[in-house]
C-alpha cells in the first residue's frame, strides 16, 4: 500500500525529564520562538503537540504529561515518539525520573538526545550531569559515546537553534518516511470531553493524510472530523503524517493512545465500534 508513495516527514520529539528540570519552559522557549508571527491578537491554546519550523523544516514536539500517558502508548504497542529529548538540569543533575525516561526511551527504542539544561544558572555544573549518565550507560558524545548531547538554557533561549539542529541531524539518520497519499492512520495523544465543543481529541497523523469530512475510528469512538485546529487555534483542512491537529466531531471521548483510522463510511466506522465497545 505504502509502495512508492513514501515521502519525507517530520521527526516526533517526545520531551522527558525529572520533576522541574524544565521541560516545559524548553517547549515554551521552542513555541515562542516559532509562533511570534501567527500571534497577532490570538490566544495561544494548549494543544499537548505541536508543529515548529525553522528554515523550512519541520519538527512535531509532544508534550506529554508525565511519563504515564508514554507509558500507556507503549503498553498498547504505539509509537508515538521517533527522537526523545531527556532535559536534564545542570544543577540538580540525573534524577529518579530521569532515569525512568531513559528506561522508557530505552524500551522503547528511540533515541534519546540529552538537553542540559539551566546553563545559566551559578550552580550548573553540566560535566556531573554527563558523568552521572554514564550509570545508566547514556555516553555523551564529548565523553566518546554516540548520544547527542546540547547545553541549553530555556529561560535565556541559549543553544535553542543547536537544539533543534541536532534533532533534525539526527531525523535524517532515522529516514523518517510516510505515505501522504492513502488514507490516515494516527494516534490520540490527548482528548478530552470540552463543555462547549463536545469531545476533542489531539490526533497525531502518522500516516496518510486527514481530511475534514472524513470518517475516523479511534480505539472505542468514531468520528465524522468536523474541524481540525492546529496548534494556534487556526482551522486546517488537511493534516499530513507527523502533523498534530484538535479533531472535532467525535461521537463519545477516545482515550490517549487510541489507535486512529480512517474507514470507508459511518456504518463501517459504527460497526467497529459497537464490537470494540462490546469487548
Ligand atoms: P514539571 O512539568 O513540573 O515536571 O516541570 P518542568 O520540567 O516542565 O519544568 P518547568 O519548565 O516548569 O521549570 C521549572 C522551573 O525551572 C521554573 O521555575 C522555570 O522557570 C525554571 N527553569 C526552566 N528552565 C530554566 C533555565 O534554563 N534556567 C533557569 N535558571 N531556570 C529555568
Ligand atoms: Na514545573
Ligand atoms: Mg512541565
Amino acid at each position: 500500500e505504502d509502495e512508492g508513495g513514501l515521502k519525507p516527514r517530520p521527526p516526533v520529539v517526545t520531551i522527558m525529564g525529572h520533576v522541574d528540570h524544565g521541560k516545559t519552559s524548553l517547549l515554551d522557549a521552542l513555541r515562542n520562538a516559532n509562533v511570534v508571527a501567527g500571534e497577532a491578537g490570538g490566544i495561544t491554546q494548549h494543544i499537548g503537540a505541536y508543529q515548529v519550523e525553522r528554515n523550512g523544516q519541520k519538527v512535531t514536539f509532544i508534550d506529554t504529561p508525565g511519563h504515564a500517558a508514554f507509558t500507556q502508548m507503549r503498553a498498547r504497542g504505539a509509537k508515538a515518539t521517533d527522537i526523545v529529548i531527556l532535559v536534564v538540569a545542570a544543577d540538580d543533575g540525573v534524577k529518579p525520573q530521569t532515569k525512568e525516561a531513559i528506561a522508557h526511551a530505552k524500551a522503547a527504542g528511540v533515541p534519546i538526545i540529552v538537553a542540559i539544561n539551566k546553563i545559566d544558572k551559578p550552580a550548573a555544573d553540566p560535566n556531573r550531569v554527563r558523568t552521572e549518565l554514564l550509570q545508566d550507560e547514556i555516553v555523551v558524545e564529548s565523553m566518546g559515546g554516540d548520544v547527542i548531547e546540547v547545553e541549553v538554557s530555556a529561560l535565556k533561549g541559549t543553544n535553542l537553534d543547536k537544539l533543534v539542529e541536532m534533532i533534525l541531524l539526527q531525523a535524517e539518520v532515522l529516514e523518517l518516511q510516510a505515505n501522504p497519499d492513502r488514507t490516515a492512520e494516527g494516534i490520540v495523544i490527548e482528548a478530552q470531553l470540552d463543555k462547549g465543543r463536545g469531545p476533542v481529541a489531539t490526533v497525531l497523523v502518522q500516516k496518510g493524510t486527514l481530511h475534514v469530512g472524513d470518517i475516523l475510528v479511534a480505539g472505542a469512538e468514531w468520528a465524522r472530523v468536523r474541524a481540525m485546529l492546529d496548534e494556534n487555534g487556526n482551522q486546517v483542512k488537511v493534516a499530513e503524517p507527523s502533523k498534530p491537529v484538535e479533531v472535532l466531531g467525535f461521537q463519545g471521548t477516545p482515550e490517549a493512545g487510541d489507535r486512529v483510522a480512517v474507514v470507508e463510511n459511518e456504518a463501517r466506522a459504527r460497526e467497529i465500534v459497537d464490537y470494540r465497545q462490546r469487548q
